[in-house]
């Protein structure tokens, strides 16, 4: 079962309608998570991490979003069923938690019953039944005293254990794939860790497959078994964590490693990544990092490059084996 992928996401677009425009968010984005392991998604601000979890979710902001592309979850392409056969899935064989968990907590429910509400949608239990799935849910999440904490609400409880109670939530149904958005970005480094070891724990003991979606490379090394460099919508490297970080073969991906802060550097100034990230939408005509890139060569800037393989667990889209960089008469 190991080998076996339990999401594969193949050439999927994102756009927007805008006006007369359309803007294209993600573009031709392929990944797979096996079961019971987890995928890292990371790119800057806007990258358009989140608008992917959504689109796995079904759940994009509003109508003007347009997805094409596989989404295959467990053998069904997600993207082909109608709404409500996909709202089957939601809260139940895939769940999300997001970064910020009071905008998600409803202020005036006591968390137990928050927790139970994906129960009442997925699953016909009885009081009882549904009482002892989500102390069991908040038992696997990690809340100390459940039974306590079952009849508080948000505000009594710190932000760890409020994002404890979202994952209490998403695992309530027992999923198999967890979305999990940047969810330590809002807490402090300390809980952060507890948090990321609880998620790697739960994946591992559970067989759950996690697509953990950061802006911190530490993090995702500290906890992903693959990683999907993002960059502007489109994907410039994709595999085993190992490899990726050991021999990165992208610019962007370089660039990234090198901005993390390493203890030798301690008092030296960071290597940012000189340049500013494309806006959403904009059109490229060749490799999206090509302006910021050190290494650009004339193909890159009118050509996107193929993905090339460093090997059979490692992918990356660049232009530098290219013989010539010049544009060809055609
Ligand atoms: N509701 C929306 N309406 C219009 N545009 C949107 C909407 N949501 C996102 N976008 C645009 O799509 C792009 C990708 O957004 P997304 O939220 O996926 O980025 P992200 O990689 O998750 O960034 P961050 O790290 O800041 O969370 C952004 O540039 C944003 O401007
Ligand atoms: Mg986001």
């Amino acid at each position: 079962m190991k080998n076996k992928f339990l999401l594969s996401v193949s050439g999927l677009n994102i756009t927007l309608e805008k006006g007369s425009k359309t803007l294209t968010i993600v573009r031709d984005l392929s990944f797979s998570i096996r079961q019971g392991d987890i995928l890292g998604l990371i790119g800057e601000s806007g990258s358009g991490k989140s608008l992917t979890a959504l689109s796995i979710m079904g759940l994009l902001p509003n109508k003007n979003f347009r997805v094409t592309g596989d989404i295959v979850f467990n053998g069904v392409n997600l993207n082909q069923l109608n709404k409500k056969n996909r709202r089957k899935y939601l809260g139940n064989e895939i769940s999300m938690i997001f970064q910020e968990p009071m905008t998600s907590l409803n202020p005036l429910v006591q968390v137990g019953k928050q927790i139970s509400e994906p129960l009442k949608i997925h699953q016909s239990l009885n009081d009882k039944q549904a009482y002892s799935s989500v102390i069991k849910a908040m038992g696997l999440a990690e809340l100390p005293n459940p039974e306590a904490i079952y009849n508080y609400y948000p505000h009594q409880l710190s932000g760890g254990l409020r994002q404890r109670v979202m994952i209490a939530m998403a695992l309530v149904c027992t999923p198999k794939l967890l979305i999990a958005d940047e969810p330590t970005t809002a807490l402090d480094v300390v809980v952060q860790k507890e948090i990321l070891t609880s998620i790697k724990k739960i994946s591992k003991e559970l067989n759950i497959s996690v697509l953990f979606i950061s802006h911190d490379l530490r993090v995702i090394k500290s906890i992903c078994n693959d990683i999907a460099v993002l960059y502007a919508g489109s994907l410039m490297e994709y595999g085993k964590c190992t490899h990726v970080f050991s021999k990165p073969q992208n610019e962007y991906t370089k660039a990234l490693l090198l901005s993390i802060p390493k203890p030798e550097q301690k008092g030296k100034l960071l290597d940012a990544i000189p340049g500013i990230v494309p806006p959403t939408g904009h059109i490229f005509s060749g490799c999206p990092f090509s302006p910021r890139c050190k290494q650009v060569k004339d193909i890159c800037k009118y050509k996107m490059p193929d993905f090339h393989s460093e090997n059979e667990n490692h992918f990356y889209a660049c232009h530098k084996e290219e013989e010539s960089g010049e544009r060809k008469n055609t």
